[in-house]
């Protein structure tokens, strides 16, 4: 069946191997046979303190390595989301249909905000999350267990707006992913592997990092206590986060089927390293030829931008008049 999917990154850090394989890798593998929209979030990353240039050279990056990993500009609709203002308009709407109890119920907000000096957008931004949404008429919303809620939202605020002015949006559905692909830090594989991490951080394998950073990351990963390889998510979360990695990029068998193999974390680990390398480097190869064409890459992200914006414009038109705005006389 056709689906339309989208997914939305946040150009936070530099993508890992968790937003590659959890992400990025399932994206482009369903590009084949989906209308995929897949944007860089840029909007989202001004919601609590940044640096421009930073966000400027995280956003490129962000977009280079969705091309990079595979999502084909020519079957899906790929583009830098603030290039597409309908984003903020729809947001506008449908923060006149949220209420403050349910924003100020995130998780996320009560986590990152509720201070004096927390950004307004933070506040806000489920319902920028939403219009990202319900602009595309999606159907599938592929995200992490962290973005549950907000994706509940989307539901919500459509199931709202619909019954309050008329049909006017596709209510989404949560897509769970197959497998559940969550990497943890190598170095700390109680939590996630996460782009926010700062820069230097010896348990998160980034995207672009070199086969030796890679290697040196990879060996340095925390084990467990006794010797033995064998998969337990739960009494031996690190040994089970490698052969979990394993898998991934490619090891024949499942993580447990693989455990088998190996009877001891230096071995394991060598084979992590290679598999890792070897997943990343077409990518890698990929990213400098794009990188050594600028402007192909602008054209394909103007591209990208002006497909967006002809899907949008029409939802966002029947919104503002179910709502009750005029259009201005042409
Ligand atoms: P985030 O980096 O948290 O903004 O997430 C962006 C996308 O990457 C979401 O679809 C996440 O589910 C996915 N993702 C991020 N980190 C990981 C991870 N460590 N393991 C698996 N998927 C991840
Ligand atoms: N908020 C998401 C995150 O931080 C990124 C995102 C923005 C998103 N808009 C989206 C994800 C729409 C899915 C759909 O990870």
């Amino acid at each position: 069946m056709n689906h339309r999917m989208l997914s939305g990154i946040t150009p936070s850090g530099s993508l890992t191997l968790g937003n590659y394989l959890g992400a990025l890798k399932r994206f482009a593998d369903a590009g084949h046979d989906t209308d995929g929209t897949f944007f860089v979030a840029d909007l989202h990353a001004l919601t609590i303190a940044h640096e421009p240039a930073r966000l400027r050279r995280l956003t490129r990056e962000t977009a280079l390595l969705f091309l990079a990993s595979g999502i084909d500009p020519d079957r899906s609709t790929a583009f830098v989301q603030s290039h597409v203002p309908e984003h903020v308009a729809l947001a506008y709407l449908l923060e006149c249909t949220a209420y403050v109890g349910e924003l100020g119920r995130m998780v996320q907000f009560k986590e990152k905000g509720g201070r004096p000096r927390t950004r307004a957008s933070l506040f806000t931004y489920p319902c920028l999350m939403a219009a990202d949404i319900l602009l595309y008429e999606t159907d599938a919303v592929p995200v992490g267990g962290d973005q549950d809620q907000h994706v509940e939202l989307a539901r919500d605020l459509a199931v709202r707006f619909n019954r309050t002015y008329g049909e006017t949006f596709v209510v989404p559905a949560l897509s769970r992913p197959a497998i559940a692909a969550r990497v943890a830090d190598l170095a700390d594989p109680t939590s996630k592997m996460d782009k926010s991490a700062l820069e230097g951080a010896s348990g998160v394998v980034r995207m672009l990092d070199s086969p030796d950073v890679v290697r040196r990351k990879v060996m340095r990963a925390v084990t467990d206590s006794d010797s033995e390889v064998s998969y337990d998510p739960h009494t031996k979360p690190g040994v089970s986060n490698l052969l979990e990695i394993l898998a991934s990029c490619g090891g024949v068998g499942s993580p447990a089927v693989l455990a088998s193999r190996y009877d001891s974390y230096g071995a394991l680990k060598q084979d992590v390293a290679d598999a890792v390398i070897g997943a990343l480097a077409p990518v890698q190869a990929r990213y400098a030829a794009l990188e050594a064409e600028p402007g192909h890459v602008d054209e394909v992200l103007a591209a990208g931008a002006r497909r967006a914006r002809e899907r949008a414009a029409p939802v966002l038109d029947r919104a503002r008049a179910a709502i009750g705005l005029s259009e201005p006389a042409s």
